[in-house]
């Protein structure tokens, strides 16, 4: 059954918050080492779903199902544990630790959590500086890294979770055409090298969509527009129509 099941399925999921439907019935099925993109504009709902996936709310009607198990209402700390990780819109790491010391928290609350010890977890962390190309700044407290660097912390304390889910709030957010494009790049390599399903969240930024997903949902004001192909969903008249406005590039 669970090897059957999707990696992530969502069942009519809605979330309110007053009299505003953030989250609108959204199903949607995520795959084992799936590279997925949800864009939508600002306000689509797209951060309400993660928090949702994630655990920081419960939503007010329908199902969430990892591996076939519904997990609707664990919080967080029962999440991380189960192999899903996130990273943040705004990248926010424990200034004042190290890079290193960050990215091990990582692997000591994600799927190895109570497995390891912290010396343990410092050498997992070593791995992670590595594949994140912060050799350099391993020792430098995180909090005066540049964004991209605060960004790439992030990503590597999420990977020391060993998720089978890594969610990405806003990858590429205030990044220009070069980072995105080695961003695109180097998620595409951790993807098969960690064996990892990613949830990409993009705002604007077809470019990294189009590199990127082999699958994409647009989200607009809450609902599915569509979940398809990447290349069908870009030439999708109601997508050109409610969000893209113009063809992308
Ligand atoms: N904690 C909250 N309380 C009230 N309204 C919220 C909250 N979080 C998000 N919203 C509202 O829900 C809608 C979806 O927001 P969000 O999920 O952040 O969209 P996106 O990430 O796609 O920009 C917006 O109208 C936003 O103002
Ligand atoms: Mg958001």
């Amino acid at each position: 059954m669970t090897d059957l099941a999707p990696l992530l399925r969502l069942e009519n999921v809605t979330k309110r918050f007053g009299g505003l439907v953030a989250v609108d019935e959204v199903s949607v099925e995520i795959h084992h080492g799936e590279l997925f993109a949800i864009v939508g504009p600002n306000g689509a709902g797209k951060t309400t779903l993660f928090n949702i996936i994630s655990g920081v709310f419960i939503p007010d009607e329908g199902h969430v199902y990892f591996e076939g198990e519904d997990i609707t209402r664990l919080p967080v700390y029962k999440k991380a544990p189960l192999g899903i990780g996130r990273t943040f819109q705004i990248p926010r790491p424990f200034g004042g630790a190290t890079v290193r010391e960050n990215i091990a928290i990582g692997a000591m609350f994600g799927t190895l959590s109570g497995k390891v010890s912290v010396d343990e977890a410092m050498e997992i962390a070593d791995r992670y500086v590595d594949l994140v190309g912060l050799q350099e700044h391993r020792d430098k407290p995180a909090g005066g890294l540049t964004p991209v660097d605060k960004r790439l912390t992030e990503i590597a304390r999420a990977l020391a979770m060993k998720p089978k889910l890594l969610l990405m709030d806003e990858a590429m957010a205030g990044m220009n055409p070069r980072d995105i494009d080695e961003m695109v790049a180097f998620l595409k390599r951790i993807k098969e090298e960690e064996g990892v399903a990613i949830i990409a969240m993009v705002e604007h930024i077809m470019r990294a969509v189009v590199g990127l997903a082999e699958r994409v949902m647009v989200m607009h004001q809450g609902a599915k527009l569509v979940d398809t192909t990447t290349k069908e969903a870009l030439s999708h008249p109601e997508v050109i129509d409610v969000y893209l406005g113009k063809a992308p590039e």
